[in-house]
């Protein structure tokens, strides 16, 4: 008698899980202003990690460590004495991309004051074509030097042979 007790209410139990998982799955998402995709773009961000490779003594540089900290990123930042010997390494493709420190993320390379949306819609979208992302010479109105809101400058896309393109107009 009291095994059949234990067993009808296993099965109650049972199914009240399995009706409530399955009210949760057939619960409507709205597209906009879903929390999983803001969650997701969140994930993205602080699981890649993004080094930045930088002078020790530039200040501006530090500042975009700090900006990139505040948006969400794990930044491994690292000093070197030689910028020009790393972009070469790193192949940035022409010396009129160049900027002060070069960052580089998911095999991407960033340089210079490139604002955190431009980096997350690269890391959302992962073009396949694109080898980097700059800020070519040290726009004032951009994230690290005077003003975290960027304004009056381009952020360029570049292809491994220095093809470049507009990727975001402020
Ligand atoms: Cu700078
Ligand atoms: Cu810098």
């Amino acid at each position: 008698m009291q095994h059949k007790i234990i067993s009808f209410s296993r099965c109650l139990l049972l199914s009240t899980i399995l009706l409530s998982a399955c009210g949760q799955d057939s619960t409507p998402i709205p597209d906009e202003s879903n929390p999983t995709i803001t969650s997701s773009l969140d994930q993205i961000i602080s699981q890649s990690k993004i080094t930045v490779y930088k002078s020790p003594t530039c200040g501006c540089c530090k500042e975009w460590v700090t900006y990139l900290q505040d948006e969400g990123f794990t930044v491994d930042s690292i000093d070197h004495d030689n910028m020009d010997e790393i972009k070469n390494k790193l192949g940035l493709p022409k010396p009129e991309l160049k900027s002060c420190h070069t960052a580089v993320v998911d095999g991407y390379i960033i340089e210079g004051h490139v604002p955190a949306n431009d980096i997350e819609k690269l890391l959302t979208e992962k073009p396949s074509s694109i080898k980097g992302l700059s800020a070519p010479g040290m726009p004032v109105n951009s994230p690290g030097m005077a003003s975290r809101i960027p304004k009056d400058y381009a952020v360029l896309s570049f292809t491994e042979t220095g093809e470049t393109a507009v990727y975001s107009q402020y």
